[in-house]
């Protein structure tokens, strides 16, 4: 399916007011999407779980206008308060996506927007948010054209997503999402996140995610910044390759449940991500000591329990541990009386992979 498949064709139906309410989750990736091309198109294949508990929920009221603006008309609000800041980022979503959502200039919106997880968590609202938007959108183009498959409508919120932010394309279904073209997922596209299409043992049904919020300051450096230190980086070219070969492991181990194994590659891809950004011009250092610390204890109680307990990073410093939840009760405990004390307030969030947004 490409881009164009996306343009609609003239509407059947009119609509002048109305609202639409999604919630839509977080996901966290397993591997890492690090590195873009124009128009938001991966460099290298990525695969995630779906969260469940953090979460955007999205009210979007519309307005059908007397005649279409020249400019988007729009007002945003979190957590019931206005909120200027976010009008940039929407507006340059709304003009990546005019093309695709024809009747944007035709309405007035209101954007209600509240996150379940605290704003200054450093836990990124941009993937939940920006897919939550698109399928309030999408909701007013099934009206405009009922005959949309709920396929197609999944599809095209998770493209209309990648515009807005690339990992919020594969915030709409769960369990576990694919977005970027691998050889080996025949459906694998670089324009929309798909469901994962192969066996998952049930060692990874309602997998743990913890994220202990080690420093829940304003991210140092933008997803967007992050991603141009790939152009031009010495070690771009293996690391796009070595995204393929994780993905290529990771449906192994899927299949056959090997959590060691799992464990190997996931924190292998943290480590990366992190690598490259030490070793890219300007570099950076987003772990904070307590990153470590976490790692450090995460690993001695690994070794001493032969638990299946790993790590996985974003671009920041909190630190999302994951496990199984045959394993979840004394791992729990583990945070709680280990880790906790290096978060900030001792605050963590107990989360859990889930199945996607919600229309409300
Ligand atoms: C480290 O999706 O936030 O979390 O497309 O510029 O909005 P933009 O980037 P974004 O990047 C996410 C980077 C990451 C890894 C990942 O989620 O795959």
């Amino acid at each position: 399916m490409k881009a164009q498949n996306f343009i609609p064709n003239t509407y059947k139906k009119t609509i002048s007011n109305g609202s639409f309410i999604w919630s839509s989750p977080s996901n966290i990736a397993l591997v890492k999407y690090w590195g873009k091309k124009e128009n938001q198109i991966p460099a290298n294949p990525s695969i995630s779980f779906t969260l469940d508990n953090c979460k955007t929920t999205t009210t979007l009221h519309f307005e059908k206008l007397d005649r279409a603006t020249a400019n988007y008309s729009f007002e945003v609000f979190l957590e019931g308060k206005v909120k200027a800041d976010f009008k940039p980022k929407i507006e340059t979503f709304f003009k990546r996506i005019e093309k695709y959502l024809p009747f944007l200039k035709d309405y007035h919106f209101i954007i209600e927007t509240s996150n379940s997880f605290p704003h200054s968590s450093g836990i990124a609202s941009s993937a939940s948010g920006m897919s939550a938007l698109s399928l309030c959108l999408m909701s007013i183009e099934k009206i405009l054209n009922p005959d949309m498959s709920d396929q197609f409508f999944n599809k095209k919120a998770s493209f209309l997503a990648r515009l807005g932010s690339g990992s919020a394309s594969r915030s709409i279904e769960g369990e576990l999402i694919v977005w970027g073209k691998h050889k080996a997922i025949i459906d694998s596209s670089d324009i929309f996140g798909i469901k994962y299409p192969f066996d998952v043992h049930p060692n990874f049904s309602n997998y743990r995610d913890t994220i202990l919020l080690v420093d829940k300051g304003e991210k140092q450096v933008s997803s967007t910044v992050g991603h141009n230190l790939m152009h031009g980086h010495a070690f771009a070219e293996q690391r796009f390759k070595q995204a393929h070969d994780n993905l290529d492991m990771l449906i192994g181990i899927f299949k056959s449940g090997d959590l060691k194994a799992f464990i190997k590659v996931i924190e292998s891809e943290a480590l990366t991500l992190h690598a490259m950004m030490m070793s890219s011009l300007p570099y950076f250092i987003l772990m904070k000591p307590n990153t470590l610390q976490i790692i450090n204890e995460i690993w001695t109680f690994r070794q001493a329990t032969g638990l299946h307990v790993g790590f996985t990073l974003d671009a920041g410093a909190n630190v999302h541990v994951l496990y199984p939840e045959s394993e979840s009760e004394i791992i729990d405990a583990f945070i709680k009386d280990s880790l906790a004390q290096y978060c900030q307030n001792n605050h963590f969030i107990s989360d859990q992979v889930g199945l996607g947004a919600k229309q409300l």
